[in-house]
């Protein structure tokens, strides 16, 4: 133990005898704090949590989920395919959320959901479309 409580006092005796300026060395350790996440910045939005919000209290999830493919493609694979594109794709797949559908995706119908208000099918493609892939 003692030997280690040592090291950085020679250390400071080694860089106060130099004389020079000499402190352009690499950044303390602990100081490395770039690593999160793109999900976890995402919890934060709040267009990301009001269309998780609705996405919950509808019966999306029972077709689709972010990352599998079940009866729906994947938000994950929908944000990728539609995520570069203009915003006026919003509307679009707003229309098709109401309207319901196939033929994008395969032969599978997504069923309509005629009770859905275009803002809020809006504020749901909004949501996925989040999911993109950087
Ligand atoms: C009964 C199952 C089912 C439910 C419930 C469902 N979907 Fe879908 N969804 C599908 C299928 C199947 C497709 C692929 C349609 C196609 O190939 O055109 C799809 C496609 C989509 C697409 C992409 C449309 C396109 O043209 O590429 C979006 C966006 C979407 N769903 C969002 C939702 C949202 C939001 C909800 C909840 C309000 C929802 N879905 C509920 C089955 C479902």
């Amino acid at each position: 133990m003692r030997k280690l409580i040592l090291i950085p006092v020679f250390t400071t005796i080694l860089f106060s005898c130099g004389g020079g300026d000499k402190n352009d060395k690499p950044a303390e350790p602990g100081t490395n704090e770039s690593t999160e996440t793109s999900s976890e910045d995402l919890s934060d939005n709040p267009v990301y949590k009001k269309g998780l919000a609705l996405v919950g209290s509808n019966d999306c999830l029972t077709c689709h989920r972010v990352d599998e493919l079940l009866t729906g493609p994947s938000y994950r694979d929908i944000a990728n395919k539609y995520g570069s594109m203009s915003d006026t794709i919003i509307s679009h797949l707003a229309g098709k959320i109401i309207a319901g559908g196939n033929g994008v995706w395969g032969d599978v119908f997504m069923t309509p959901h005629a009770g859905l208000s275009k803002e809020d099918a809006e504020a749901m493609v909004e949501y996925i479309l989040l999911l993109k892939n950087k």
